[in-house]
């Protein structure tokens, strides 16, 4: 694939101390991610996903080493420029859905769209609404997150997460609170976001059943990338 990667770690380094006790949970990771593909991060519980997450998309700066995201170099950026990079290029997906509760699915789509430029009410609906159909929640955009399934607040979750079009999808756990169909759903979306909009979708996942919906697969140990694996190289393995 001759795709330019959007998203560049270099030898990072990130290390958190607690007490006298220092822990480095990423020891030196470098890798590059390619727009067009989900590609999932796993790995045993503590071994940096959530970190690498946080890191590739500035909300934590490593130690050591460099991301470049869309061509920018993260550290080189003020926290100002930080914040307007999150909001213009990245939307993000957690397990935990944050849906306001008192709004509508509509309404906790159309939130992102109050920052940045401002944008006119009835396309802001327009958008919102093809979100929330791209998810497949066309005829549910009235209720609240009490009147939907734990997977259709996961679909409004990342309907928010895409209203802006960002070019950069990260996903961490985004189907560790849902069943296997609804995880299935979830993650084919993601797949779909990918392919059909170009969007570079990094996920983080527990879930081994989802790997084979992936494009491609890096598993992390101890800080470390110990395997990299393309879908198409796995399924010969298999
Ligand atoms: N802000 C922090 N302060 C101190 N230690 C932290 C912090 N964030 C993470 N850690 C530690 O770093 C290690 C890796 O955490 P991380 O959340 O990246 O793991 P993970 O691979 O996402 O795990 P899980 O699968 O359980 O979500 C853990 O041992 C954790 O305790
Ligand atoms: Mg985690």
């Amino acid at each position: 694939m001759s795709a330019t990667p959007t998203l560049i770690g270099e030898q990072l380094v990130k290390s958190f101390s607690s007490g006298k006790t220092r822990q480095t949970v990423l020891n030196g990771i470098s890798l590059s991610i390619l727009p067009g593909e989900l590609t999932l991060i796993i790995g045993p519980s503590g071994s940096g996903k959530s970190t690498l997450l946080s890191v590739l998309s500035g909300l934590l700066l490593p130690d050591s080493g460099t991301v470049h995201a869309m061509g920018m170099e993260l550290s080189r950026l003020s926290a100002e420029a930080l914040d307007r990079f999150r909001l213009e290029y990245c939307g993000f997906v957690f397990q935990g859905f944050n849906l306001f509760t008192s709004l509508t699915a509509l309404e906790n789509v159309l939130l992102p769209l109050n920052y940045g430029p401002k944008i006119d009410k009835a396309v802001a609906v327009r958008r919102a609404t093809a979100a929330l159909e791209l998810v497949g929640l066309g005829n549910r955009i009235k209720l609240r997150p009490m009147e939907l399934s734990g997977g259709e607040k996961q679909r409004v979750a990342i309907a928010r997460a895409l209203v802006k079009e960002p070019k950069l999808l990260f996903a961490d756990e985004p189907t560790s609170a849902l069943d296997s169909h609804n995880g299935q759903i979830v993650i084919d979306i993601l797949h779909h976001i990918a392919q059909e909009h170009g969007t570079t979708v990094l996920g983080v996942s527990h879930d081994n059943r989802l790997i084979k919906h992936a494009d491609r697969v890096i598993t992390l140990e101890d800080g470390a990338v110990v395997k990299d694996q393309r879908a198409r190289n796995m399924l010969e393995a298999a």
